[in-house]
């Protein structure tokens, strides 16, 4: 009878056991969203967050996985607590906005173990408007020396019904993937940021900041809204190793009422990040450049040498005399170095930072750029074998230094765990692209890179997680599908992934997306699913501080009217604001550029065409403004149609309005010049 009352009150104790009970509570800086840490019965920590009334986030567990030390996830108890309010406005040297205002209140808590091991983690936590977000810290302790991470065992529990835009996980192509559409209950691995709209609404985008020396972190469902993270794998087998004290990367979940308000949220991102660590960064310039780089993914130029090379002494004057004449500063060579002849996808052993094909004298073409006021911009593909690639890193960019080079093009083609590096022992592993080994290499690049006064842009990154703040030399990357997959991707890009793109992707930071291709026309003159106005509005919505002029000479002087709108556009800016849009179907953004009173809008759309009637309520009052109108033309459509375009120019005010269309596939560019009052 005793031991039956016994295992009675156990039962009745259980649920009582699993119980949660809050341990503190935090609020953003006007009580939008407000953050609960919890302990269960347990001894669990979670988290879980509300937006007003509206529980958005569920209770979400916290904790570690090791290979060699038992999990941290049980047991725990609050031992320490500090809240602080926070309300800083910073510069950045270029960007999207000058100002950028970080307001948040944070929470510190250090939980302990009660057992025998008695190891412990802070969360800090960070409340903004519209993001919240925390990372864990591990202290130096005894029974945690090193972290050997096999997983974080870190939740989000998506309240409710909706639909995810998302890109999946550890597939070959890395980053460069379509999105998925699908209801929030059918998510697979997906890489980050991805993007939810709840059925009420919501807009919520999981994503991460200030990704040092840790592995990338993916994003599974466990069923029901359940996500959980999933660390990018390490040849090593745990897929982090760190010894204590160390703190992960920042976990964000941006979460706003609208597309529009979703895209600001971005700046919280930048706000997680370190401030810059290079003092001055005068030096790094956002301009837009020109390259011999189309014709080989057109396949009438080649990177490797023989009667297709594209990186000639000649054609690279011919290509610096046009960019001096319409503009711009920089001018790509691909293909310049030594390398390239055979498997370089496969291999990458053989290439050479630091020597020049036979018919490019590389010397003689800076020289003649410099005068000219075009800086070659250089170009290292590594085919991701980055012990190659470290082994003659000073050298390469001592090189490029001494050509006056002050941007380099980084690129890692392998596939996806295809990775060549090094490990302690000096053998060959293969890592991920997104593990902790190329999170290390990706700073060291851009460290040694800023020593020289050398900004980087990679493609096949790791993710931008807003490093760019503490670095500012890391202007750009790619890490989607670009516009190259026009040329021959199968399938190209659909109007509608360009519309997913600028509320995912595009939440992380710049994209190198290499805009431009008046041509319209792909590999084998296979047609590029857009119109024209199209292909100028990417240069506004798109936002990069470094944008390529991607298509041929020949097609911007056969194309002078749309042309005149990619010399003319800006790429630094005081502000920015998407004006309207939503996720999947259009985006329209305005941005003021740096240091002057004009502004650029553009829009696009997905397959579906749209009547616009925009507000220019953003203009200064009072003031005239001659807008520079490029918009889809009458009966334009990118299938039937893509090369309708109407060109005009009209006086507005900021109490005008302007109507547009957009065709199916299209969109618009307007330049606006402040003209007096
Ligand atoms: C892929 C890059 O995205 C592309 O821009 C480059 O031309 C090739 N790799 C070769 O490096
Ligand atoms: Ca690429």
């Amino acid at each position: 009878m005793r031991i039956l009352l016994a295992l009675a009150a156990l039962f009745l104790a259980a649920p009582a056991l699993a119980q949660s009970r809050t341990v503190a509570t935090a609020a953003s800086p006007s009580g939008t969203l407000q953050l609960t840490v919890t302990i269960n019965g347990e001894g669990w920590v979670g988290y879980a967050v509300n937006r007003g009334t509206t529980p958005v986030i569920g209770e979400s567990h916290l904790g570690f996985l090791f290979s060699d030390n038992r999990q941290m996830l049980r047991n725990m108890e609050l031992r320490n607590a500090a809240k602080s309010n926070h309300d800083e406005t910073w510069e950045q040297p270029w960007g999207e906005w000058r100002r950028v205002r970080d307001r948040h209140q944070e929470l510190a808590l250090t939980f302990q173990e009660r057992d025998k091991l008695q190891r412990s983690m802070r969360v800090r936590f960070r409340v903004f408007d519209d993001a919240v977000a925390f990372r864990y810290e591990l202290p130096e302790q005894p029974n945690l020396k090193t972290a050997n991470i096999v997983e974080e065992l870190t939740q989000f529990r998506v309240l409710g019904n909706g639909r995810a835009w998302w890109a999946p996980a550890f597939e070959s192509n890395r980053e460069e993937y379509l999105y998925n559409d699908t209801p929030l209950t059918a998510i697979g691995t997906a890489q980050t940021p991805f993007t939810i709209r709840t059925d009420a609404g919501l807009h919520i985008a999981i994503h991460e900041a200030a990704l040092v020396n840790y592995s990338g972190m993916n994003v599974a469902s466990a069923g029901g809204g359940l996500l959980k993270a999933v660390l990018t794998p390490s040849s090593s087998g745990p897929k982090v190793v760190r010894d204590t004290p160390f703190e992960t990367p920042w976990r964000v979940i941006l979460i706003a009422p609208d597309a529009p308000s979703l895209y600001h949220a971005n700046a919280e991102i930048l706000n997680l990040n370190e401030p810059n660590k290079l003092g001055d960064v005068s030096w790094v310039r956002p301009r837009k450049y020109v390259g011999i780089w189309w014709g080989m993914h057109l396949d009438t130029q080649s990177w490797a040498s023989g009667p297709k090379h594209g990186a000639t002494t000649a054609y690279a004057k011919r290509m610096i005399d046009f960019a001096a004449k319409n503009g711009f500063s920089g001018l790509l060579v691909e293909g310049w170095n030594k390398g390239w002849d055979g498997d370089w996808f496969a291999t990458g052993d053989e290439f050479s930072f630091t020597e020049a094909y036979p018919d490019f004298d590389i010397k003689a073409v800076s020289a003649y750029g410099l005068k000219r006021g075009v800086h070659l911009i250089g170009h290292h593909e590594t085919s991701a074998n980055i012990a190659h690639y470290e082994s003659q890193l000073p050298a390469g960019l001592d090189f490029a230094r001494g050509l006056g080079i002050d941007t380099i093009k980084t690129g890692y083609v392998a596939d996806a765990g295809g990775v060549q590096a090094l490990d302690a022992n000096g053998r060959k592993v293969f890592e991920w692209h997104e593990g902790q080994v190329m999170s290390r290499h990706h700073l060291k690049v851009v460290e040694e890179a800023a020593k020289r006064r050398i900004a980087i842009n990679a493609h096949e990154p790791i993710k931008d997680t807003g490093l760019r703040r503490t670095y500012p030399n890391w202007v750009s990357r790619e890490g989607q599908r670009g516009m190259e997959y026009n040329a021959w991707g199968d399938p190209k890009n659909p109007p509608h992934y360009d519309t997913e793109l600028v509320f995912t992707r595009m939440l992380a930071g710049p994209m190198d997306f290499t805009p431009g291709v008046l041509s319209l026309m792909g590999r084998g003159n296979t047609p590029i699913p857009s119109t024209l106005a199209r292909q100028l509005a990417y240069y506004v919505v798109l936002y990069s501080p470094i944008q390529m002029a991607a298509d041929l000479p020949e097609s911007y002087e056969a194309n002078p009217g749309a042309f005149q709108f990619i010399k003319d556009v800006a790429v630094d800016w005081e502000d920015t604001r998407m004006l309207e849009g939503a996720v999947g179907d259009y985006a329209v953004m305005a941005r003021k550029q740096r240091g002057k009173p004009d502004w650029f809008v553009g829009g696009l759309t997905d397959e579906e065409g749209r009547d616009l009637d925009l507000p220019l309520t953003f203009l200064e009052p009072g003031r005239r403004y001659r807008a520079e109108i490029y918009r889809d033309g009458a009966g334009a459509d990118f299938r039937t149609n893509p090369r309708a375009i109407a060109i005009e120019k009209r006086e507005v005010r900021s109490s005008d309005r302007l109507a547009l269309r957009m065709a199916p596939g299209g969109g618009f560019a307007v330049r606006l010049v402040r003209i007096g009052r």
